[in-house]
């Protein structure tokens, strides 16, 4: 295949926060690109991410479980790359429903998998995995392709097992399988039940900023728009049956990242154009409040990338303070994508876990 990005490309979880980015990388990078997008439309997927998306675009609202409308998904469009975003994503919830996750995680990539091996000719499954699927490091070294599975959280658990049955599906079958596995993720269109966009939006109306225990624990934070041109250039220059870990060099303590919110958004609020969102002056180190922690709740992350680097060719270009900015402006810029889901059924979670 000469240029394998300008086929058809089957997007599962388009409709969440990294596969809408990923599909509006596409658009326009790749704008040949025939994409199809399987979205059951859960709580976090949101079509408001694909406003505006149209070339070569299908949208198909389904379970990725459903085993008997993937194989007509692939009869119908014929993809050969499918780029497996699709999954319950939030470790919290995780805790609550394990089983909503083995299912869509584990048996939702199965029955991918399978319909890939049934109908897919010389093309690409790359399923998206994550670091935790590696559980929790010391104080010291990070995470490579070689270090042990050890997840931690019901969430962790099923990716991990959704990856050893994707590692199965290229072993016994010969199905072209890559996976990828990348650090915590941030940037535009990310759910706001997690961390970034979470103290964003409380800072925002001047809630308490709930920080899990001490606040020490350690993510190692990607921009979203470096995670998508790693998955392009793996599906580029990527060798099926490997992994490919991704990840930002980016070590924060999470007590950092909400001090560096509260300082941003109150500098951001003496423009003139944002003047008017909120008080600065009420914004402050005050609004901090240390929750009890997250049961099992993984110290640290962090990623070793050399192998991505050395291999692809791939480097993460955003810096965490060019990112963080980027990422406050937007959610500034697009105040009402937020309060709708704020207002929305997201409140009744919101108060289970956090009260008001
Ligand atoms: P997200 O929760 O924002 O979006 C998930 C999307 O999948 C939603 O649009 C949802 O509607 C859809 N979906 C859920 N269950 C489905 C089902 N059964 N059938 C079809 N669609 C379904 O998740 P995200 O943050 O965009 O993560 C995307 C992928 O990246 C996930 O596989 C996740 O494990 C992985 N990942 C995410 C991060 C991160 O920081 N966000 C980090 C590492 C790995
Ligand atoms: P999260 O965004 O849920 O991602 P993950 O658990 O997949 O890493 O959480 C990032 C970190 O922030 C994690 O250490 C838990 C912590 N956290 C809080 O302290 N308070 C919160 O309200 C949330 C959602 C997360």
């Amino acid at each position: 295949m000469p240029c394998p990005l300008e086929s058809t490309i089957l997007i599962t979880g388009g409709a969440g926060f990294i596969g809408s980015n990923y599909l509006w990388h596409l658009n326009k990078h790749h704008p040949n690109a025939k994409l199809v997008n399987l979205d059951s439309l859960t709580y976090c997927g949101n079509l408001a991410n694909l406003e505006g998306l149209k070339n070569n675009y299908t949208f198909i609202k389904g379970n990725i479980c459903d085993s008997q409308l993937v194989n007509k998904i692939f009869e119908d469009h014929q993809p050969n790359i499918i780029v497996n975003f699709a999954a319950e994503s939030h470790v919290d919830r995780s805790i609550l429903d394990p089983q909503l996750f083995l299912k869509t995680n584990i048996i939702g990539t199965q029955v991918l998998l399978d319909a890939a091996k049934k109908h897919m000719r010389d093309g690409l499954f790359l399923q998206v995995s994550t670091d935790e699927v590696y559980g929790s490091l010391g104080p010291e070294g990070c995470f490579t392709e070689e270090s042990a599975l050890k997840p931690n959280s019901p969430y962790s658990a099923s990716k991990t097992s959704a990856d050893l049955i994707a590692y199965a599906y290229y072993k016994t079958y010969g199905l072209p399988v890559i996976i990828t596995r990348c650090s915590n993720n941030y940037g535009p269109y990310q759910f706001p039940e997690k961390l970034i966009p979470l103290m964003i939006n409380n800072i925002l109306q001047l809630k308490k900023l709930p920080v899990y225990g001490d606040g020490k624990n350690v993510r190692d934070w990607l921009y979203v728009e470096d995670h998508c041109k790693a998955i392009t250039q793996v599906i580029e220059k990527g060798t099926p049956g490997q992994i490919y870990n991704i990840g930002g060099h980016n070590e924060m303590q999470n007590i950092a990242i909400v001090k560096l919110l509260i300082d941003k958004i109150s500098q951001l609020l003496q423009e003139e154009s944002y003047a008017k969102l909120a008080n600065p002056d009420k914004i402050n180190y005050d609004l901090i409040d240390f929750v009890k922690d997250r049961p099992g709740h993984d110290k640290r992350y962090a990623i070793d990338p050399t192998k991505i680097e050395n291999e692809i060719g791939w480097t993460p270009e955003t810096t965490f303070e060019q990112g963080i900015v980027k990422t406050i402006k937007w959610y500034l810029d697009n105040l009402k994508w937020s309060q709708n889901i704020i207002n929305g059924e997201y409140k009744n979670y919101y108060q289970n876990m956090y009260g008001k």
